[in-house]
């Protein structure tokens, strides 16, 4: 049997590691690429018999106990054997390398197939694409061999065990765990099965056992050398041709396998991200009579990658990695992930600028390199290798060090370089993640160099050791940052963040600090944000389709929780708002205006790219609307460079006291293979009339929005209550909370529940850390205490209410005072100031404003201020300033854990309005911030799911002055102070108004 607790047997009669392709008949148009589109290979995929045993023992393949039917490829824990675990660090078993539980359940996987008539003189290879974590093959009852490592590629000869006639069967036996499980203890869901596709391909008696592909790019000459290496038993005759990106054939010639093969193509298209130009190349095995035996393509890119000065260079530009980090996931299938899915993401990235994929962390279905060569994206491939669970058991560093290890370690970097290099996408090989330091890792890069030199070398974990052609990092703070870019002389390597801005939640802060440092400083080549995708498995309760299960959810333990839900989308792959806000920071294109001379300057930071495949356009606007819109004329400016234009719209004159914008936007000319033509590329937006006025205008009184003073107006002090009325609208105050209790304009009654101060926020994520200290220090459990109201009057006209008191929490002292003046000003206004002074406060606060509950009337939210989608002080950037109209719960952005969300800030004023209840204006001075919710603020703070959210029908108001920022601080840099709240005084006014439209 084979032995799945001795880290130096890897394998039993596996084939050796090759370039991964599929065979086929005859060279065509078309390179396979999925295993169902060859004609030299048989998948076998679909359904299998299966039977799950929990306990470890002799083995039986009875078709007796084979009682169940399970689909191939899927992760047995979504068919409903054992359950999925999530953790992050610790591992799920006893730590005894190599040993593994007495209880490791087992899969036992059996079906029978039917070989082609045409595959009688072939030989017959099985691969596997993934499996998890170590099993074992028979083919007719007889023992074929084993493998570990669940995300690498295995193949097996059967021919030695094929039976005469066509019919045969095959079982795999499929163990929880091995001694690889030791290395693959990344932080992700822990999922067990042939989890990816099992196919066999027919192959000559003699063929070719690898190849390999190296094409370089030469910029100085636009030649692009291809170079091809052969491996096989025999010398074979062999016809390679090339065809060029529009299909003209460039050579077909003999070759021979027993040598080297080389040919330049002149005026050669190189390959790069943005303009991913592939070759097809085909090598044909010949029999003696030159008949094709066998032909095996591959989509080449001609491209040199390389490293100097600090920088990274491709075809002799230096580049920046715009990437993010991806684990294969989907919320249905686990580790299986389906073709849909894996174009969806492709193209997701590329329409969102993302330039850079991290494997992370562990090689990928070989589909996902086609998709990446094919749509342009840099690729870091990391080895199936993470050990970080030794940190909490002794020496993180204790396996990369031990020589029992050495070979299985080497293994994992082998089958990964050797299967996937001849993608032009891979620009980088990650030698794992997480697994301290040692002799195993340096010995990993030493065999990547040697094999395949000319791709740099990345491993996060050896710091500044000379293993590594890049010194990379998680999570720097900016004043690591900043160090690194400018205190470079004592080391030559670029430095990379490949995790950073860890987007778990309502998140990330600071995308604008990150890459305003990336694009200034070269060494500095850019970062990978933590992470693509949330990590939640879709429910497979009826009924509950839409709720996704993290850490926990399946009685597993112990778990992490949700640290798995730390995506820029969602697991169906809707974008949070993170999304945006990256692709706005990652945009090849931006523009300065100089207003005096009434010119605008386009800036193309595409590396290889002229801006002719876009099409610009701005426009010109204020709260009122357009004022002038046109196109910018893009041509001539170059990658790299940028151009002054005039622009007679910056000339004209604008409405006084209005603030005055210019957007620009540049939408695809043409449809791309990754978005439709009008698909917009880069968005800019500048203020070309600063609100200074407006803001004055604003604080006296607003352009007069309602009728003439009624003549009710004043306050009727009625013991326990007053009222302040002015123009339409009648303010109920509790004489003895000091807060408005009601609110009504004519007879229609505006809110529910008084309008309150309110400093709390369902914490995000990322405030995790910070949210200890909120709850230390009272922050979820104010109460207001009341010490003064006062009424003054003008005549009989009382037109201002002071209140004061302060605000504490159970078992505390109270922590901070707080002064509100109501003002009834002549235009039927109420204007609401709050003066706050922290006492004792020593952490920041969340957010400093009121709150209030809405009638059930209210439906829609029209503001003038950043949108449509939710914005915090360091998340802005991406939400342009505009007037816009939503239904009030679109205002709400689902997070697989409820927290925080939907927030606006810079709002100049929000109106809402509903079906028989008046608008009404909240209007900033100059600016506010605010969110509507149909959840309570209690609901959002408890719920650990969006099935513990209930329903109001009231929506609940928060007008802030500003709430503190979002940061990275579930693992990365704590929010910036200038994004804080910082407990010291603020003054916070904005004015209620009833809005005739
Ligand atoms: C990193 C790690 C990732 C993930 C992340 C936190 O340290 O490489 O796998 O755990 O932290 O979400
Ligand atoms: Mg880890």
């Amino acid at each position: 049997m084979f032995p799945i607790e001795n880290p130096q047997i890897i394998h039993h009669h596996r084939l050796p590691p090759h370039a991964w392709f599929l065979p086929s008949a005859h060279a065509t148009d078309t390179i396979p690429v999925y295993p169902t589109n060859s004609d030299r290979v048989l998948s076998l995929n679909g359904i299998w018999e299966f039977q799950y045993r929990t306990e470890y023992g002799s083995l039986n393949f009875d078709q007796a106990f084979r009682t169940t039917l399970i689909t191939v490829p899927g992760c047995w824990e979504r068919s409903g054997y054992g359950q999925p675990h999530y953790t992050n660090i610790q591992y799920t078993i006893p730590v005894d390398p190599p040993r593994v539980p007495d209880e490791n359940p087992v899969g036992i996987y059996h079906r029978e197939f039917v070989l082609p008539k045409n595959w009688d003189d072939k030989i017959v290879h099985l691969t596997l694409l993934g499996v998890s974590s170590a099993f074992e093959v028979y083919c007719n009852d007889q023992y074929v061999g084993g493998s570990k490592g669940s995300h690498l590629t295995a193949e097996f000869d059967l021919t030695p065990h094929l039976l005469p006639g066509p019919e045969q069967a095959l079982d795999v036996i499929v163990y929880t765990w091995s001694d690889g499980s030791y290395l693959e203890d990344q932080d992700m869901w822990s999922m067990h099965g042939i989890f990816r596709d099992v196919y066999l391909s027919a192959r000559p008696v003699n063929h070719l056992q690898d190849i390999i592909v190296s094409a370089t790019y030469d910029h100085d000459d636009g030649l692009g050398s291809l170079r091809s290496f052969f491996k096989s038993d025999t010398e074979l005759a062999l016809r390679v041709s090339l065809y060029s990106p529009d299909g003209d054939r460039i050579f077909s010639v003999p070759a021979s396998s027993a040598e080297r093969f080389a040919y330049q193509v002149e005026d050669c298209s190189p390959w790069s991200a943005e303009k991913p130009d592939l070759y097809r190349f085909w090598i044909e095995t010949l029999n003696t009579q030159g008949v094709t035996t066998e032909a095996i393509g591959f989509n080449i890119g001609f491209r040199t990658a390389t490293i100097g000065g600090h920088a990274l260079f491709l075809n002799g530009k230096s580049i920046k990695l715009k990437g993010v980090n991806r684990h294969a996931f989907d919320p249905d299938g686990g580790w299986t992930v389906p073709v849909d899915r894996m174009e969806q993401d492709v193209r997701l990235m590329k329409q969102h600028n993302i330039n850079t994929v991290r494997n992370s962390h562990y090689p990928q279905h070989p589909y996902w390199y086609t998709l990446c060569d094919r749509y342009g994206l840099y690729v870091i491939d990391e080895a199936d290798l993470e050990t970080h669970g030794f940190l909490y058991v002794r020496d993180w560093s204790e396996l990369s060090e031990s020589p029992d290890w050495t070979e299985a370690y080497l293994d994992r970097i082998e089958r990964m370089v050797v299967a996937n290099r001849n993608h032009p996408s891979i620009l980088i090989w990650s030698l794992g993640n997480e697994s301290g330091y040692g002799s195993n890792i340096v010995q990993m890069a030493e065999w990547a160099r040697k094999a395949d030199p000319g791709r740099p070398i990345h491993y996060e974990g050896a710091g500044t050791e000379k293993s590594v052609d890049l010194v990379s990092v998680m999570y720097p703070s900016f004043a690591t940052l900043n160090e690194a870019a400018l205190n470079d002389a004592h080391d030559p390597r670029p430095y990379f963040m490949c995790e950073y801005a860890h987007a778990m939640g309502n998140s990330p802060g600071s995308l604008r600090e990150y890459w305003e440092l990336i694009y200034a400083n070269p060494r500095l080549i850019g970062g990978c944000v933590w992470d693509w995708v949330d990590q939640g498995l879709r429910s497979q309760m009826p009924g509950k389709e839409n709720l996704f299960l993290y850490g926990g959810d399946f009685g597993d333990v112990p778990n992490d929780g949700n640290f798995c839900i730390n995506g820029l989308v969602n697991p169906d792959r809707h974008p949070h708002p993170s999304l945006s806000e990256l692709q706005y920071w990652l945009q090849p294109v931006d523009v300065g205006v100089a207003l005096g001379a009434g010119e605008v300057t386009i800036i193309n930071r595409y590396d290889f790219l002229n801006l002719d495949h876009l099409i610009g356009s701005y426009r010109v606007h204020t709260e009122d609307g357009i004022i002038s819109e046109g196109e910018c004329d893009l041509a001539d400016i170059p990658a790299g460079t940028q151009k002054i234009i005039p622009l007679s719209a910056l000339k004209e004159s604008w409405p006084e006291k209005r603030e005055v914008w210019i957007d620009f936007e540049f939408k695809l000319a043409e449809t791309a293979p990754y978005a439709v033509a009008g698909s917009t590329i880069a968005r800019v937006q500048h203020c070309i009339q600063a609100a200074e006025e407006v803001t004055v205008a604003r604080d006296g009184g607003l352009p007069a929005p309602v009728s003439a003073p009624s003549s009710g107006e004043g306050v009727n002090n009625n013991g326990p209550t007053v009222t302040l009325s002015t123009g339409k609208q009648d303010f109920q105050l509790n004489c003895r909370t000091g807060w408005i209790t009601n609110w009504k304009v004519g007879s229609a009654e505006i809110i529910q529940q008084p309008l309150v101060p309110n400093i709390w926020r369902a914490p995000t994520d990322n405030d995790v850390q910070i949210a200890e200290e909120w709850r230390l220090d009272g922050l979820d459990r104010t109460v207001t205490k009341m010490k003064s109201f006062t009424v003054d009057e003008e005549g009989s006209r009382p037109y201002l209410i002071r209140t004061m008191g302060y605000l504490a929490a159970s078992g505390l002292r109270p922590y901070a005072e707080y002064t509100v003046t109501y003002t009834g000003l002549s235009t039927g206004v109420l204007r609401v100031d709050l003066q706050f002074e922290p006492t004792s406060m020593m952490t920041r606060l969340p957010r400093l404003g009121f709150m209030t509950q809405l009638s059930p009337a209210f439906q829609f939210a029209k503001w003038f201020g950043r949108g449509p989608h939710d914005s915090y002080a360091d998340r802005k950037d991406a939400a342009f300033i505009g007037l816009y109209t939503l239904p009030i719960p679109q205002l709400f952005h689902d997070h697989i854990r409820p927290q925080e969300n939907g927030n606006h800030t810079d709002t100049r004023w929000l109106q809402l309005s509903g079906q028989g209840v008046p608008t009404i204006r909240i209007q900033g001075s100059p600016c506010l911030d605010f969110s509507l919710h149909h959840f309570s603020l209690a609901n959002l703070t408890e719920a650990r799911h969006t099935d513990d959210l209930v329903w109001d029908d009231s929506p609940y108001l928060y007008i802030d002055l500003a709430q503190t920022g979002l940061g990275s601080n579930a693992c990365g840099p704590d929010t910036l102070g200038k994004y804080r709240l910082d407990p010291k005084s603020y003054h916070f006014k904005f004015t209620l108004s009833a809005w005739d439209e």
